[in-house]
């Protein structure tokens, strides 16, 4: 009987067509249940003779099964491969397709706060961040712009909901806020730029709603005028890529700064549709900038008998303009992928001052 049981599972072993029915065979005969495992179990129940030559005989026929399913497993395998090569070709006459930091591009305004950023760290500031939406008292009253201050009305502000309590939170209508949060949480020397979104209710060709600005400001015991005009100068320099830039500073008014200027750089507008920064006799206003007020130091918590500071607030987006000759502010928020096409920046070139900022 055991002889045409081994025929069979043999030629069934054969006759397997992939791993899952050879596996399903070596179930049914050497698993727990399976048919040989089954008889094998009954040699108990034998008597000493009969054991004698059963053993042997289901011990041999276990063994030749087991290792013809395990040949049998390796041709399978081999096919499968085989298989699996045939079907899998490839075509080496096809285009290669790019990657994807190949293909995508870095907005200019990401690119130009990566540039300012290059620049700024040279000199040794660090980078400070605060919230989009702001309180009152952040945007305005810590930078000294008293309650009902005309100064208010002409930023335009975006207001939020008044809450329980009837206060309204605003969008910040500049990044000057930062300055008070930076001094409330880091001891002087201070040394530190802010860029950042900005938001006022204004929008044509050359204003949107959300814009974004970088601000500058130094805390220590010895900060001056002078130091101010340096660092706005290296800045101006490295930032349109001259080696000399004419700038004018104008006496001007902010809050929370005493005195205030205004600044105006060199420019030529003498060829149609164009700009040059660093030649010429036209001045084009960049920046505003000034002594830090005393009221505004502190409110950051600092004594103005100590301490003293400068600090300067700059529009990135229409320096973005000015340096890449982009015409209209609002394409810079249309998504379009032609545009970004043409005036991105790709990823891996990143702006360092050694390697060059806009190549
Ligand atoms: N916050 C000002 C604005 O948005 C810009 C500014 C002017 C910032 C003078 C300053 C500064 O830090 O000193 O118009």
């Amino acid at each position: 009987m055991s002889e045409t049981l081994e025929t069979e599972v043999l030629a069934a072993i054969e006759a397997a067509g992939d791993e899952a029915s050879l596996e399903a065979i070596r179930v049914a005969e050497l698993g727990k249940k399976g048919r040989i495992s089954e008889m094998m179990k009954g040699l108990g129940k034998m008597s000493p003779e009969e054991r004698k030559t059963e053993g042997p005989r289901l011990n041999g026929l276990r063994d030749r099964v087991q290792s013809a399913i395990t040949e049998r497993r390796e041709v399978l395998a081999d096919a499968a491969i085989a298989a699996r090569l045939a079907t899998e070709t490839v075509d080496v006459t096809l285009p290669v397709r790019s990657s994807p930091a190949a293909r995508g591009r870095i907005h200019p305004i990401s690119q130009v706060i990566d540039e300012i950023t290059a620049i700024y760290a040279d000199m040794g500031f660090a980078i400070a961040e605060g919230p989009d939406i702001e309180t009152d008292y952040y945007n305005f009253t810590a930078l000294n712009f008293p309650e009902g201050h005309p100064a208010r009305e002409m930023h335009d502000t975006f207001f939020l909901q008044p809450d329980e309590s009837g206060a309204r939170k605003v969008l910040r209508t500049h990044t000057s806020p930062v300055q008070i949060r930076t001094m409330e949480t880091q001891k002087p020397p201070i040394r530190i730029i802010i860029p950042g979104k900005t938001y006022r209710q204004d929008s044509d060709a050359t204003h949107s709603p959300m814009f974004h600005q970088v601000e500058g400001l130094v805390v220590d015991k010895s900060a001056n005028i002078g130091n101010l005009k340096w660092v706005l100068e290296e800045f101006c320099k490295a930032f349109f890529e001259v080696d000399s830039l004419k700038m004018r500073f104008r006496p001007s008014f902010f809050p929370f700064t005493e005195p205030s200027m205004e600044v105006d750089i060199q420019c030529d507008r003498s060829r149609p549709g164009e700009v040059r920064f660093g030649e010429g006799d036209d001045w084009m206003e960049i920046l505003g900038c000034g002594m830090v007020h005393p009221n505004v130091l502190r409110a950051g918590g600092l004594d103005p008998d100590v301490y003293q500071g400068f600090a300067w607030g700059m529009g990135i987006d229409r320096i973005a303009m000015l340096k890449y000759g982009m015409p209209d502010l609002r394409a810079f928020f249309d998504a379009d992928i032609r545009w970004i096409e043409h005036y991105g920046f790709r990823p891996l070139d990143m702006p360092t001052l050694f390697g060059g900022l806009s190549q």
